[in-house]
């Protein structure tokens, strides 16, 4: 839940101990409603539990993740490229060791605004840039359009976050990220994960398609998966992320592990 404070959005410069290569990370996948969004919340929530400082950037026309923590037509990119304010303005503490940079409809003007010029893939890094002093990791929840805003995303990143469903489309969304990954890797090359999601196992078309996954992303899958979970649904609802909704809930102990799973790899 966003506390009011004005003074809870200051941003205190403290010395970052990140190791450098997983600082900033893309959430993508081609495929919408494959949990990007919700590993965005979720995710950067138990990185804060495990008290790393954590910056989420809502990257998307849609405001999902704004949205979910309560934040309604806040200023985003779209102001700070319009009016010549720092993103440090626009950043709101939501929760201990949790900040957002929200997102607006307006993104979308933005969007247009660059798409009209040529190397539009580095305005986000460029605005990440400063922040980064100020985080151990910077979440980046991204649409699934192809157009500026995931490219921009990508090479603002470190490291990527695949996150997949089970089920065949969702598979074919992760070919779709790969292909840009390796498109960009020539002069920006990315280390990535594949994150399973939403996964059943009384679900036999996606035990098929898990063991699919497993074979072909050996070295690239998490081995924490994300099981279907009610409680995240429940705690979207209310504003929250599932861990602090629950934390017993399968899905917090499971954004938990893979926490810890991220820090040690
Ligand atoms: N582990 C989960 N268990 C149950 N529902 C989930 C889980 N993760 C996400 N959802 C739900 O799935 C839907 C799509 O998730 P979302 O994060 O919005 O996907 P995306 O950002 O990829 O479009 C949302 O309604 C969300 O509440
Ligand atoms: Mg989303």
């Amino acid at each position: 839940m966003v506390e009011k404070n004005p003074n809870d959005d200051f941003i205190e410069l403290v010395e970052t101990h990140q190791e450098k290569s997983k600082q900033i990370i893309a959430i993508c996948n081609q495929k919408g409603g494959v949990a990007k969004t919700s590993t965005c919340l979720n995710l950067g929530a138990a990185l804060a539990a495990q008290n790393k400082r954590v910056l989420l950037i809502d990257f998307d026309v849609q405001s999902n993740l704004s949205l979910l923590f309560g934040c309604k037509n806040e200023r985003s990119f779209y102001e700070v490229h319009e009016s010549d304010i720092k993103p440090t303005e626009i950043i709101k503490k939501v929760s201990e060791n949790l900040w957002l940079l929200p997102a607006n409809s307006k993104l979308s003007l933005l969007a247009r605004h660059y798409l009209r010029q040529k190397n539009n893939g580095y305005f986000l890094r460029e605005h990440i840039e400063p922040l980064k002093q100020y985080f151990d990791y910077i979440l980046i929840d991204t649409p699934p359009s192809v157009k500026f805003f995931t490219p921009n995303a990508l090479l603002a990143a470190d490291f990527v976050i695949v996150p997949t469903q089970c089920e065949f489309l969702s598979m074919n969304g992760v070919l779709q990220t790969e292909s840009i990954i390796q498109a960009l890797a020539k002069s920006h090359p990315l280390d990535y994960r594949v994150l399973v999601t939403l996964y059943d196992q009384r679900n036999m078309a996606s035990k098929v398609i898990f063991s699919k996954l497993k074979n072909k992303y050996q070295n690239t899958l998490f081995n924490t998966a994300i099981e279907f979970d009610p409680k995240v649904q429940e705690s979207q609802i209310i504003n929250q992320p599932v861990t602090h909704y629950d934390a017993n809930a399968t899905a917090s102990k499971q954004y938990t592990q893979l926490a810890k799973e991220l820090l040690s790899i």
